[in-house]
């Protein structure tokens, strides 16, 4: 008979942390701690998280970046980030309560003495605040930087690695790492590579914020929690999927990097596969990280693969140029601040896709995503097959039933169906029931980045990317970026209007079929 483990004092603090949600105590340390998306998303998020109590005492955030500063000028700093964020609403005490977390470390991301003072202040924040050694390393700067700083800790006696299969033990080390996750196959790979001679996998988080979002996992809990909808959910009944991400804003003051990037890499890539994936897997085996993420891999593997010569027969990249967006004038892509007045950058896409399963054969997949199209909105809408027999005759009865999961801005699932309309006519129109997020419930959500950066604080990846999961959907989007990129002579770039829905090439793929574009 084996031996009966007692659990002690300590372990059993940590379980019932976690079943309140609480973390354990550590320290979290942001590189690009002067950078926009720490100043956007992650110092509100964390502010957010201490000021609902959902942090430890002994918490300390460290911010490592270039810029000279004392803690006291990287407070005044942070302060008036959060403030931006949360339009002004900050609440004095648990400011003060947050601010008291903060400390600062200036060094170039390449310099080893950096890193040495780096350990200094964690141990001494050890000591001081009780950090017990735990440590949440998050990588905000520019991706080139991730695969140095990584090393960069694992040389410096930074990092713990755990023995294999065990769940980190104490004190553990994790990272997070922000996307891009490379810019292609090979690159992802190679930093996956760096990451795991320091790291083991269950140490990264890599971050997509889509998954952060209420309503991206709601797709989940529609799925797996209820009984009616699993048996339609396939080829059998479904006619085909379409998946949307459309944005308004152009490119706002990001140019350095979307012009690296367009939307490919910046959307298809990672939050338009997280919608795919989440759409069409198979149920997990349990509601865990591994099951989940092997479960999304499949799909992505399942995926079929468009050869080089069918890319343009499948999918369409195109580029706003001039326009009106919500009743604004708004410039083209070209136009804007730091790009190239002759950028080839595509700020849409359209295309078809096939996933080769007993599932999903020969329903295709059509995914859109744009920059300054007319309106804000993400969803995921299943139609399905009309009816077999035409027998209201043409009476206004040939709408299919749509299932449309809307994530945002408005938090929705309706499902649309066709009824009589009163009256002695047998005139039929198409009608909506609708579930509506926000009325349903009354309770304030959490923000994808205080969902994850919690997650992450108590270990759960469930709702963080696998190694695997990122390289699969890299190798299913690169014949589109090897198509654009490396034709010689260069393919022509399709434009768009800013505040129009893509060029008509977008239209045309889906149509060739007989389908239309849902009006958004
Ligand atoms: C980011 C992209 O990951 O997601 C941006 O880099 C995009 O280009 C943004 O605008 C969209 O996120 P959300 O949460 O506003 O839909």
């Amino acid at each position: 008979m084996g031996a009966v483990s007692i659990p002690s004092p300590l372990q059993e603090l940590r379980e019932a942390r976690h079943l309140r949600r609480i973390p354990d105590p550590c320290a979290v340390v942001i590189f690009g701690a002067t950078g926009d998306l720490t100043h956007r998303k992650l110092m509100p998020a964390l502010y957010t998280l201490s000021r609902l109590g959902m942090l430890p005492e002994e918490c300390a955030v460290v911010g490592f970046a270039r810029r000279p500063m004392t803690d006291e000028q990287f407070r005044v700093e942070v302060a008036q980030a959060v403030r931006g964020a949360t339009s002004g609403a900050v609440d004095a005490a648990a400011w003060d309560g947050f601010a008291r977390r903060l400390h600062y470390v200036q060094a170039d991301f390449r310099d080893p003495a950096g890193y040495d003072h780096l350990r200094q202040t964690l141990e001494r924040l050890d000591r001081e605040c009780g950090t017990t050694g735990n440590r949440l390393y998050y990588l905000a700067t520019a991706p080139e930087l991730y695969g140095e700083i990584v090393q960069r800790l694992g040389q410096h006696g930074l990092t713990v690695r755990p023995a294999p299969g065990s769940d980190g033990g104490h004190p553990w080390t994790r990272v997070i790492v922000e996307k891009p996750i490379g810019r292609d196959l090979a690159s992802a790979q190679d930093l996956n590579r760096a990451l795991l001679s320091v790291f083991r996998e269950s140490q990264i988080f890599r971050i997509d914020h889509y998954l952060g979002k209420e309503t991206v996992q709601n797709i989940l809990v529609f799925r797996f929690a209820n009984g009616i909808f699993e048996p339609i959910w396939n080829q059998h009944y479904v006619d085909h999927v379409q998946i949307t991400v459309a944005e308004t804003v152009g490119v706002e003051n990001r140019a350095g990097y979307y012009e690296t990037a367009g939307v490919v890499r910046d959307l298809v890539q990672s939050h338009m596969m997280q919608l795919l994936t989440l759409m069409a897997m198979e149920s997990p085996v349990a509601i865990e990280p591994e099951s989940v993420r092997s479960e999304k891999v499949k799909v992505l593997r399942a995926a079929r693969r468009i050869p080089l010569d069918d890319v343009p027969r499948n999918v369409v990249l195109s580029q706003y140029g001039p326009g009106t967006v919500e009743g604004q004038a708004v410039s083209g892509y070209r136009e804007e601040p730091r790009v190239a007045p002759t950028s080839r950058t595509p700020t849409f896409v359209a295309m078809r896709l096939y996933i080769d399963n007993w599932r999903w054969a020969g329903v295709p997949f059509y995914l859109r995503s744009g920059k300054r199209l007319p309106k804000r909105v993400t969803e995921v809408a299943v139609q399905f097959k009309r009816a077999p027999l035409p027998l209201f005759g043409d009476t206004g009865a040939d709408e299919p039933n749509l299932l449309v999961l809307n994530i945002q801005p408005d938090e929705v699932i309706s499902l649309q169906f066709v009824a009589k309309v009163p009256g002695l006519a047998m005139t039929l129109r198409p009608v909506t029931m609708g579930f509506r997020y926000g009325t349903a419930f009354g309770v304030e959500e959490m923000s994808a980045y205080e969902r994850l950066l919690l997650d992450a604080l108590l270990g759960d990846s469930t709702l963080f990317t696998r190694r695997d999961e990122v390289e699969e959907a890299w190798d299913l989007v690169e014949p589109l970026l090897n198509w654009w990129e490396r034709s010689d002579p260069p393919e022509p770039v399709p434009m768009y209007a800013a505040g129009t829905w893509g060029p008509d090439a977008a239209r045309a793929l889906i149509a060739r079929r007989g389908r239309r574009w849902r009006t958004l």
